[in-house]
């Protein structure tokens, strides 16, 4: 198999939330892949979104129909075009010339994710993102490297999550069983036991009921620390019909997404009358219960949990989920020396550099796919 080059790799996302295109400058040793590469993140940045064009997106993700094919088309354009927009203003501030960028892996913007068929049938599975490669590729200059969640659903899998293996490369210990978490709009875990099989899978919400319910109450588009869901009570009752959805308990591989989990999904399970601030406390709580539960349940003995993504912003909800499992220990992975903000971003980076080696990206443990695969499609440097 082909060594992979070394060098220097962007990766691009824009996550469930679509809070920002996050952007990683990040630089492989050149160890090869079978050994872990040492990964350092040279720069990172989260650039914002124009706003009309994220306000689509966040409804289409949230379950929202495309007007018209003629809309689809534009916007898979212009994902694009921000994103090469992003790599732009990435290169520029960290002093790097597009030709010495070996490749960019993007994600895009996931619009829909029916890993189980539009009807939940299993029939004609698939996920879609929006973010042309050719035309990122086209506007850089630089080797892209996209679409890496649909090679997996057509070997089977859920397309997701596709970070556990860098994950196990960033944060493996042969001295304790770990997980990483990820909280985004999405939470999803990683579990590293000292010895034995990466596993990992979504969990459900983390932050993306929240986000909607806070733009709705109080127009900010996400709770601050908490403070919204620090007013409120919990509603245990609440609580209960929330957890009742069967989802929770199906057993990985499983992911999801705010097609899933949005304000209607909410609506239907509220009496009428709540105070807004209560059911904050309440999908904060939801959160932190669905996470400390899939974990027990999956990997009773983890001694660490280790977060990432914006959640661990939310001291609250931190507090939350260490509560729910007194035993473990819960610790941003800045302690381990890795940017929480970029995880995901260095991910895209990481993948881009196993397809351009040759190598699989998935981990058919997690994804549930036939087989590693190779995962995305190529779109050459002019
Ligand atoms: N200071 C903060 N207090 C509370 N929550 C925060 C804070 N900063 C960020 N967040 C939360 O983090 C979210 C963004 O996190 P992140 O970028 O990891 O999610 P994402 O883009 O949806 O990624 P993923 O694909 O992992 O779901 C915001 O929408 C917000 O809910
Ligand atoms: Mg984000």
């Amino acid at each position: 198999m082909a060594a992979p080059d070394a060098g220097l790799f962007v990766g691009l996302i824009s996550g469930t939330s679509a809070d920002g295109i996050d952007a990683a400058l990040v630089r492989f040793d050149d160890a090869g892949v079978a050994v872990a590469p040492q990964c350092e993140l040279l720069l990172g940045r989260t650039y914002p979104w124009q706003d009309a064009l994220r306000t689509r997106l966040v409804e289409l993700g949230q379950g929202g129909d495309a007007r018209s094919l003629e809309e689809l088309g534009t916007l898979d354009v212009q994902v694009a075009e921000a994103f090469a927009e992003a790599t732009r203003q990435l290169l520029d501030e960290a002093g790097v010339a597009p030709a010495q960028v070996r490749a960019i892996g993007s994600h895009g913007q996931t619009v829909r994710h029916r890993p189980d068929g539009a009807r939940h049938d299993g029939q004609h599975p698939f996920t879609w993102q929006l973010g042309d490669g050719n035309v990122i590729a086209e506007r850089s200059g630089i080797a892209t490297v996209a679409d890496f969640r649909r090679r997996d659903v057509a070997a089977g899998g859920h397309g997701a999550p596709l970070l556990p293996a860098l994950h196990a490369t960033l944060l493996h210990s042969a001295a304790e069983d770990r997980a990483v978490l990820n909280l985004g709009g999405i939470a999803n875990v990683t579990l590293l036991p000292a010895t034995g099989a990466v596993r990992g899978f979504d969990t459900g919400p983390a932050n993306c009921l929240m986000d909607a319910w806070c733009l709705r109450h109080t127009g900010r588009a996400f709770d601050a620390d908490g403070a919204f869901a620090a007013q409120g009570r919990l509603d245990a009752e609440l609580l209960a019909r929330l957890l009742d959805e069967p989802w929770f308990v199906l057993p990985p591989p499983k992911s999801t997404g705010r097609e899933q989990f949005h304000l209607d999904w909410l609506q239907a399970r509220l009496r009428g009358g709540e105070a807004p601030a209560d059911v904050q406390a309440t999908l904060l709580e939801l959160s932190a219960v669905t996470v400390a539960d899939a974990l027990r349940a999956q990997q009773p003995q983890t001694r660490r949990v280790l977060a990432c993504g914006g959640g661990v912003r939310n001291a609250r909800l931190l507090e939350r989920i260490a509560a729910q499992w007194p035993e473990t220990v819960l610790e941003s992975t800045a302690r381990y020396g890795v940017d929480p903000d970029f995880v995901e971003a260095m991910g895209f980076a990481w993948l881009a550099r196993q397809t351009l080696a040759g190598l699989p990206g998935n981990l058919p443990s997690v994804t549930g796919a036939r087989g590693p695969r190779v995962l995305g499609a190529v779109y050459a440097a002019a």
